[in-house]
């Protein structure tokens, strides 16, 4: 029970840790003999990104920023601002943006084709987990950690009214509303 809601577990924080294992593999060996630099997507992907970053071998940068989808409450709006921006430039340089979920793709769709007017010499996406079902938009995300269902989640990043992110294991909320 998390303020009175009821939830049931869906990921442990085992899956969780395998899962950021698996990815952080394909990414040292895809960007062997480079530098990279993650963009983390305030706030979700701050557990998430610091796990990932403790894998990397190869030598890599953190920016971060900060989007609003106006409205949002359990489910997503339209409208995507930008809250805090990167605080370097990534012109020449290898940039992939680490997102915790991906929804609609509204989010990521705004901050993809922000930071590519930037001309980094490459510039991919990473989620640790995909709701592809729930795509409104299309976006080229590279790397998935798992495809989940049609759930609300919380825990390990991912919140509930801005609180449960700091629960180990992902929960899914069994009644919405
Ligand atoms: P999108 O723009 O619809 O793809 O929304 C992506 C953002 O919505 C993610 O970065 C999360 O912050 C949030 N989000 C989407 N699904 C969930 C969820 O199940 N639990 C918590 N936050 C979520
Ligand atoms: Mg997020």
């Amino acid at each position: 029970m998390i303020d009175g809601r009821q939830f049931n577990r869906y990921l442990t924080s085992d899956e969780i840790n395998e899962t950021v294992e698996v990815l952080a593999k394909r990414i040292n060996t895809d960007y062997e003999g480079k530098d990279l630099l993650l963009v983390c997507v305030l706030k979700g992907a701050i557990v998430f990104t610091s796990d990932l970053i403790r894998k990397i071998k190869v030598p890599v940068e953190v920016e971060f920023v900060r989007l609003s989808s106006y409205g949002r409450s359990l489910t997503s709006s339209g409208t995507v601002t930008l809250v805090k921006d990167i605080q370097t430039d990534i012109r020449n340089k290898h940039v992939l943006i680490v997102e915790e979920i991906i929804d609609t793709g509204r989010t990521l769709k705004f901050l993809y084709e922000r930071l590519q007017k930037s001309n980094p010499e490459s510039l991919e996406i990473i989620t640790l987990l995909d709701k592809a079902d729930k795509r409104v938009v299309e976006v080229p995300v590279k790397y998935v950690g798992r495809n989940v269902d049609d759930k609300f989640l919380v825990g390990y990043g991912l919140d509930l009214e801005e609180k449960s992110r700091n629960i180990k294991d992902i929960y899914y909320l069994k009644y919405p509303n």
